[in-house]
Order: structure tokens, then C-alpha cells, then sequence
């Protein structure tokens, strides 16, 4: 993990797809002044392909040779919320450049949630069948677990679960600056 005797400087969110890491991470962001950053569009800006072309054209492991390398951009900047990829933390080098890097959130989800959220709209080439996802979601559980922070993201509204991520990565939020940036 990142040195816990310093201040956190960056925050990745992972956790699988569904979990609300792209909802979230703005509005976390928000609360701390942060810049933030979703790898996915990142990646389509960068490659000029969704992620689903990606996957067609040129096969999942570029695309997450893009993740990795993306990764390891992403953990040179200050002040920065990372929704990453639901991939990302599963992959063993991005997972390590992120967990030595970065303070890592994992947004946990049960099935049941992340199978009534996941667009079926062919933009997640990894959204298949209930059966498949369920397996993949069962693969990627220890991945996840290696996260520094655990939080509920199933049945709670971003905002709140922002704040919660925000009070636990930052105990000494001052509660004026927390009103200031909630408003
Ligand atoms: C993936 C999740 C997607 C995207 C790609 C692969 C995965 O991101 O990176 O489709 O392997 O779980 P989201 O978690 O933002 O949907």
C-alpha cells in the first residue's frame, strides 16, 4: 500500500462493474478539491476506440496493456480520485502499481446489484450472461479484497457513500470544510 504515514495524495476506486465508481468518484472528488479521472474514457480518448472496439479490433489484453500503462501515468499525479476500470485491480501488475502507489477504495457490490445495474447495451464486452458474470465476479472477489478500504456502494446514494469514503481516507476532514464543499 501506499506509505500510511503520509496523507493519502491520490484515490483509486475499484471494484466490479456496477459498483458506481464512475458516480462516485466525481463527487469525492469534489469533496477533498480533487481533479478526477475515469480510466475508461481516458482510454477512448487516448486509443480514439471504445472500450468495446478495443475488445473487437484488438483483443482484451491490449486493452489492458492501455489500463496498465494508463495506471502508470495515473499514479505520478496529486490530488487525483481514479474510477478505475472493474478489470483493472484484477490484473496483477496494474494491481500492484496501484496498491503501492495509491490509497484503493473498493466500492463492494453483491450480485444481485451490479447484475440489475450493468448496462446490456454491448458498451462492457465482459457483460454476458448472468452465469458468466457470476463467475467472473467470483474470480475478481480476492483481487478486490486487497483493496486498503472496504465500502458498501450496493445501498447507498453516491453522496453518501463520497462522504463516507472522504470522513474514513481523511479523519481529519475538518467539519467546516465538509459543510463548505457539501453544500
Ligand atoms: C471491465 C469493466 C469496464 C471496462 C471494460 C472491462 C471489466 O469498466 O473497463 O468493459 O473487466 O470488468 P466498468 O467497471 O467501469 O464498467
Amino acid at each position: 500500500m501506499a506509505d500510511p504515514s503520509e496523507p493519502p495524495r491520490r484515490v483509486v476506486l475499484v471494484g466490479f462493474m456496477g459498483a458506481g465508481k464512475t458516480t462516485v468518484a466525481p463527487r469525492l472528488a469534489a469533496l477533498l478539491g480533487w481533479d478526477h479521472l475515469d480510466m475508461d474514457p481516458e482510454i477512448e480518448r487516448r486509443t480514439g476506440l471504445t472500450v468495446a472496439e478495443i475488445f473487437r479490433q484488438r483483443g482484451e489484453p491490449a486493452f489492458r496493456q492501455e489500463e496498465k500503462a494508463l495506471a502508470a501515468e495515473l499514479v505520478e499525479r496529486d490530488r487525483l480520485v481514479v474510477a478505475a476500470g472493474g478489470g483493472a485491480f484484477a490484473q496483477p501488475e496494474t494491481r500492484a502499481l496501484l496498491r503501492q502507489n495509491a490509497t484503493v477504495a473498493w466500492l463492494r457490490c453483491d450480485l444481485d446489484t451490479v447484475m440489475a445495474r450493468i448496462p446490456r447495451d454491448g458498451s462492457r464486452p465482459l457483460a454476458g450472461t448472468r452465469e458468466t458474470i457470476a463467475a467472473l465476479f467470483a474470480a475478481r472477489e480476492p483481487s478486490y479484497r486487497r483493496a486498503d478500504w472496504t465500502f458498501d456502494a450496493a445501498r447507498r446514494p453516491p453522496e453518501a457513500l463520497a462522504r463516507e469514503i472522504a470522513d474514513a481516507v481523511f479523519p481529519g476532514r475538518p467539519a467546516r470544510e465538509r459543510r463548505r464543499s457539501e453544500r
